[in-house]
């Protein structure tokens, strides 16, 4: 990657009597960043940034947002473009690449992906591994970490063509671990994948296809499928792409890089917000209870959170949530599941929420889960599977943003540090004294 941050004055900063004259730097567009980067050598203190609400941690030429406007960009194009326009395979292209693809190159790229599907029959074995109720979240950490195992001695991330294979693998074979995850959590055989299938109808058929049955793609349910995917694919630098970012900085194997961000993706407070959302929606159960759970979420001895609301950046309506809310009626139009109790809760609480004081000074708006859940609980997924579609979608972001890490001539380890505060030295007390 070639750094294209531009001088833009600088910022004086006084501390311990000196005043020191720190280099601002500015993107394309958005907030200038004051370069700290002399800091420590000229005044021997660090910034201190939990949370990094205030912290760049690299520069970027992938995706952009502001979250005041509620804007979302891959490579300069909106969200909603790209949801309406193209496919995810395109739009992967477009994240790893920096441009659209043309019909050609599109047509290439599918290809080499469609043949990448298969998984090593070997690999299977990782599977039974697991008790049967295990979350496929944590089969989903496990295996693609394992994917490190059958293709460390290929991948040299020194050699851009290698990266390039690892990268076709990853968002190639995503689909078949994560629909894998989902067979072997509810019993049934693995479905393999076909080639004349697109990459969205190939992962559904995969998911839901049994012996006894073939699965018959709805145009509509694939093209809300890969909607989703796009949504999802990449959003800068979150909690799970900075881990990415991270593990890939000592020059770890990608493969186990993607397993770390998996492992983030997670939590409650990123990824996991579609199945936390959904199984909220469920609680709740009937519109009469909302204000009981709104009041719930307004008080502060209470840890309960409207899950699917507010966002670290967005401070507006997030502009993933208006594609999602729009496909979800989409979806549930076609399976002639309009009147679902579960969309009635969600539209209810929607605009209660966006109509009380708490919500309206926080600034806290619907975010892309609060639809997600209601939408691929339509589709036939099960809550555990939201965030494994979720892992699978930003793969193709994660990887992009590794890539990029790795092409960038100013990386370094990644080695944030502390202040510390905790015992000063002593001295060790052997075990008959203490
Ligand atoms: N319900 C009730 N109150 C909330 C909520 C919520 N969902 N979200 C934030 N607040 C309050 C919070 O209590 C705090 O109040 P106060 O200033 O009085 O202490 C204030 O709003 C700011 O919250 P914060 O936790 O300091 O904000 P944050 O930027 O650290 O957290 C967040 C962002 C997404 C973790 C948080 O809004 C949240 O927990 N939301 C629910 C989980 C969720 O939907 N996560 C999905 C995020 S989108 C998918 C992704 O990109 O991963």
């Amino acid at each position: 990657m070639e750094n294209k941050t531009k001088p833009n004055g600088s910022a004086t900063l006084s501390v311990g009597g000196k005043s020191l004259d720190l280099p601002v730097l500015s993107g394309s567009v958005g907030p200038d960043v004051i370069d700290v980067k002399s800091l420590y050598a000229q005044t021997g203190m660090f910034t201190l940034d939990p949370g990094f609400t205030s912290t760049a941690s690299c520069e970027s030429q992938i995706t952009y947002i502001d979250g005041d406007e509620g804007v979302l960009l891959y490579r300069g194009y909106p969200i909603d473009q790209l949801a309406d326009n193209s496919s995810f395979l395109e739009v992967c292209y477009l994240l790893l690449n920096g441009e659209l693809p043309n019909a050609a190159e599109l047509d290439e790229y599918t290809n080499t992906i469609t043949h990448h599907t298969m998984l090593h029959t070997q690999f299977d074995r990782f599977f039974e591994g697991y008790r049967r109720d295990a979350h496929p979240m944590a089969v989903m950490v496990g295996t693609v970490g394992a994917l490190s195992a059958f293709y460390h001695d290929s991948t040299d991330i020194n050699d851009p063509m290698q990266r390039m294979i690892a990268t076709h693998r990853l968002i190639a074979k995503m689909p078949t671990i994560a629909a894998r995850a989902h067979k072997y959590s509810v019993g049934q055989p693995f479905v393999s994948p076909r080639n004349d299938l697109s990459y969205s109808e190939n992962f559904l058929r995969m998911c839901f296809a049994v012996p006894a049955e073939d699965y018959e793609v709805n145009p509509v349910l694939a093209k809300a499928m890969d909607k989703i995917f796009i949504l999802h694919a990449d959003h800068e630098q979150n909690a799970s792409t900075s881990t990415v970012r991270l593990a890939g900085s000592s020059g770890a194997n990608p493969f186990a890089c993607i397993a770390a961000g998996i492992a983030c993706l997670w939590g409650p407070s990123h990824g996991g917000a579609n199945e936390a959302a959904l199984n909220m929606l469920r609680e709740i159960g009937s519109v009469d209870k909302i204000p009981e759970y709104v009041k719930r979420a307004k008080d502060k001895d209470d840890p309960f959170r409207l899950m699917g609301f507010g966002h670290r950046v967005y401070k507006n309506y997030d502009p993933r949530a208006k594609v999602m809310q729009q496909t979800c009626h989409e979806v549930l139009d076609v399976l002639d599941k309009r009147d679902e109790p579960l969309l009635q809760v969600a539209m209810e609480l929607e605009k209660i929420a966006l109509e009380d004081e708490y919500f309206v000074s926080k600034k806290l708006y619907p975010n892309i889960d609060f639809y997600s859940g209601i939408t691929l609980n339509a589709l036939g997924f099960p809550t555990e599977m939201y965030t494994v579609l979720f892992a699978l979608a930003r793969t193709v972001g994660w990887i992009a943003q590794w890539e990029e890490m790795t092409t960038d001539p100013t990386q370094r380890i990644g080695r944030p540090r502390q202040v510390y505060t905790g015992a000063t030295e002593r001295n060790y007390v052997p075990l008959d004294k203490r």
